[in-house]
């Protein structure tokens, strides 16, 4: 009986000891079991704390500004249309830099770095990765992707779509827009409506043999 009694007296204060104390807030530092040399727990290491100066540095600052020529991963928006795509609730269409050889040039270089891999030089959608494996680039020229405002295109770049990556963080807006406008090129270069051209191009390629 006696012996009863103690084992239900250990398993009561055991569970209290275990149990009792859920819930309760402390204002006191946490209680250490193993000696701190041994195993440093992150409320006691050495660390940076907000607001706080540091002696780690000379100049004392512990927040650090940016390394001199660091990248933005997010640049911040300066104008909406430019930084987004998107003119208030829908997609914007034109490109808002000056469109001439240079940014054609720069558009063209950018392409072939971080799209032609999967859209192809001339934007079938039939970039070297299908041959091992990615399935469903998207082909420029079909109506769709033709017709689509030159916004959606610069946010497809920037964040992606589906299987699609976004380049934001690895493109500064400008080359998107660069992007834009060169993909534009590969799309009137193999498809252009017959009334689009000029009369002086039309009678150029009537001359044609
Ligand atoms: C890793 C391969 C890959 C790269 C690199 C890539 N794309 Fe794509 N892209 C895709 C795939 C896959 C799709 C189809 C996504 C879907 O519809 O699910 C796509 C779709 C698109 C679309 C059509 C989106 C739509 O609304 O249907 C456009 C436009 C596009 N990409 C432009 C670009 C541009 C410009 C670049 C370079 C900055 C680029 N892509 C780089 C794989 C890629």
């Amino acid at each position: 009986m006696r012996r009863f009694f103690w084992l239900v007296f250990a398993g009561t204060l055991l569970a209290v000891s275990l149990l009792g104390w859920r819930g309760l807030k402390s204002r006191k530092p946490p209680v250490e079991l193993f000696p701190r040399s041994i195993f440093p727990g992150m409320e006691t290491q050495r660390k940076v704390k907000e607001q706080k100066p540091s002696a780690f540095f000379s100049d004392g600052r512990a927040a650090r500004p940016p390394v001199a020529g660091t990248v933005p991963v997010e640049e911040p928006v300066k104008e909406e249309y430019f930084s987004t795509g998107v003119i208030g609730d829908r997609w914007g269409d034109g490109i808002p830099v000056p469109v001439d050889r240079k940014l054609l040039e720069r558009g063209r270089e950018r392409y072939t770095i971080y799209c032609q891999v999967c859209h192809g030089a001339a934007g079938y959608g039939d970039g070297i990765a299908t041959q091992y494996g990615l399935v469903g680039p998207a082909n420029y020229h079909v109506d769709r992707l033709r017709q689509m405002p030159d916004g959606e295109i610069f946010h497809t770049i920037t964040k992606g779509r589906g299987l699609m990556l976004g380049y934001g963080a690895n493109l500064p807006i400008e080359d998107r827009w660069a992007i834009v406008a060169y993909l534009r090129v590969l799309q009137k270069s193999q498809f252009t409506r017959w009334d689009e051209l000029s009369p002086e191009e039309q009678k150029l390629l009537k001359e044609k043999p």
